[in-house]
């Protein structure tokens, strides 16, 4: 089998060719077409950070294992690792925390062992980078949660339990204050939950979880995030376990997967072979497991684990009175090891899958939409608009405009409701949202829209809008705080 591999920059290279040379020294069945991307390909002039020879491979072979990647500061072009990430859809970011005997923190000197699986939705959020100054004050950010979007990594995450034999599995939100958003997030995750009765399905709000998981950890098993809060969430597991040196990471798509380790390129101690490689090899070996290789991850898990139990150690990690090895020394103490069992969490030697099918070639872009329920009913517009007056003076204004079709029905400034009720201790921004609503409860055209947008403009910069959708009973909208 042939994967695409890019070393990386910073201490990637090290890292990575400490742990090619483990996967060469076990006889590993794999095969390398090494591919040009990271900092360096950007400063030739890619923007997007690769060659499109490397891309060409990529979606070819289906499969990148990966080094950290720099991506210039200060000249307008996206991240590579999150360009990758999405161009693929690899849609769940798996990332497995283990205590890991022999990277001593205090919960395994309390005793608590902690096996924590966070599913992290990988592509939409904030993630999608779409945003604005609606005024020369005022930034506006827009986060895309679609159903389709987070069925497909709850799906993935309940699959996942299954396999791991897992006993819980946990949808971490915040659903209370972004209730449309994180809410669907929620709905998708207990639509999921019924086609897994074996597994206890439960939610909790993310700042509860941050706080549980380090007072409880040993208490979680899968947990479930959206994009932001997943990224946090993992790190904050990371901690738990050793630091960012251990924290693997898997990029799940349907027809392309991405393994790297969580941390970055490590500018500050790259070109001196003292990197950790313990986390983009605990990232090859998911790898190995993802491609059926799974006696060959065992082996080498297994040799990992007993090498860190027996007090072998890179400078950023366990007892400091012993003296520290370098980046080549590890990877050769680990080879050493192959064939030992560690005395804590070896792992059972199954023997390899017989080779997977090479990846599935798309034609065209999939287009994933769900089916849709109740009828949509337009039945009114929030109109952001610019303006430094007092709520009394633009709501004057703006019922004016409202003409026979509309009735403005709320005035809110930086989400908390200004007009009709309001109170003169709300400070106030540039920029308010003015909502108008169908005067008589029948539906609306977009035709309508565009006339109230041009009556409106007269009076305002109208810097963005969003149409007030029904399905049904169900409101497509948020209230202002207070409405
Ligand atoms: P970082 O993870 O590179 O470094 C944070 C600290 O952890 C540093 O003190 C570093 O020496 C240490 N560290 C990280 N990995 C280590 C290892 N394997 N062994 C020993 N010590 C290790 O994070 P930072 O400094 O915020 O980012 C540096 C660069 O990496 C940035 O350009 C960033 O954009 C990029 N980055 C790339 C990622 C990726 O390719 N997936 C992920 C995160 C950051």
């Amino acid at each position: 089998m042939k994967i695409a591999v890019a070393k990386g920059d910073g201490i990637g290279p090290e890292i990575m060719d400490a742990v090619l040379r483990i996967f060469e020294a076990n006889n590993t069945p794999l095969e390398y077409e090494f591919v040009d991307m990271g900092k360096w390909v950007f400063d030739k002039g890619f923007n997007n950070g690769m060659t499109p020879e490397a891309k060409m491979s990529i979606e070819t072979l289906g499969l990148l294992f990966k080094g950290p990647m720099e991506t210039p500061k200060g000249k307008g072009v996206k991240s590579i690792n999150v360009t990758a990430r999405k161009t693929w859809n690899t849609f769940a970011n798996k990332r497995a925390f283990q205590t890991l005997h022999g990277v001593d923190t205090v919960f395994s000197k309390a005793g608590i062992p902690i096996d924590i699986t966070v599913v992290r939705e990988n592509i939409e959020d904030t993630y999608g980078g779409i945003e604005h100054m609606l005024t020369h004050d005022v930034a506006l950010s827009r986060r895309f949660i679609t159903r389709p979007g987070s069925m497909q990594v709850i799906r993935y995450a309940f699959e996942m339990a299954r396999q791991k034999n897992a006993k819980r599995i946990t949808c971490g939100h915040k659903a209370n204050i972004m209730k449309i958003t994180d809410g669907l997030f929620l709905e998708c995750f207990y639509e999921v939950a019924k086609e897994f009765p074996e597994l206890k399905a439960d939610d909790i709000i993310v700042d509860d979880l941050c706080m549980k998981l380090v007072t409880r950890p040993d208490t979680f098993d899968v947990v479930v995030l959206t994009n932001l809060q997943g990224d946090i969430v993992s790190d904050l597991c990371a901690g738990l376990v050793g630091g960012l040196g251990f924290a693997p990471s898997a990029n799940i798509g349907d027809h392309i997967s991405i393994f790297e380790a969580v941390h970055g390129t490590a500018p500050d101690i790259a070109g001196k072979n003292i990197a950790n490689p313990t986390a983009l090899l605990l990232s090859g070996i998911a790898m190995l497991r993802h491609v059926g290789l799974t006696e060959n991850a065992a082996i080498i898990e297994n040799a990992l684990l007993y090498t860190l139990e027996s007090g072998v150690r890179t400078g950023d990690f366990g007892d400091r009175n012993k003296p520290a090895v370098n980046t080549t020394e590890f990877a050769e103490a680990i080879i050493a090891n192959f064939g030992k069992k560690p005395e804590q969490g070896a792992k059972e030697i199954i023997a390899n899958k017989p080779g997977t099918p090479a990846p599935f070639k798309l034609e065209q872009n999939s287009m994933m939409v769900s089916k849709e329920g109740e009828k949509e009913v337009i039945t009114g517009v929030d109109m952001f608009i610019e303006s430094d007056e007092q709520p009394h003076v633009i709501a004057h204004k703006c019922q004016r405009h409202a003409g026979v079709k509309f009735s403005l029905v709320n005035i809110s400034n930086r989400g908390t409701q200004v007009w009709p009720t309001g109170s003169v201790y709300t400070n106030l921004v540039n920029q308010y949202n003015v909502r108008f609503e169908s005067l008589d409860g029948s539906a609306l055209s977009q035709q309508d829209i565009i006339g109230l947008y041009v009556s409106l403009s007269g009076n305002f910069k109208i810097c963005s809008l969003e149409l007030l959708n029904m399905w049904g009973e169900k409101k497509g909208y948020s209230l202002a705080q207070g409405q």
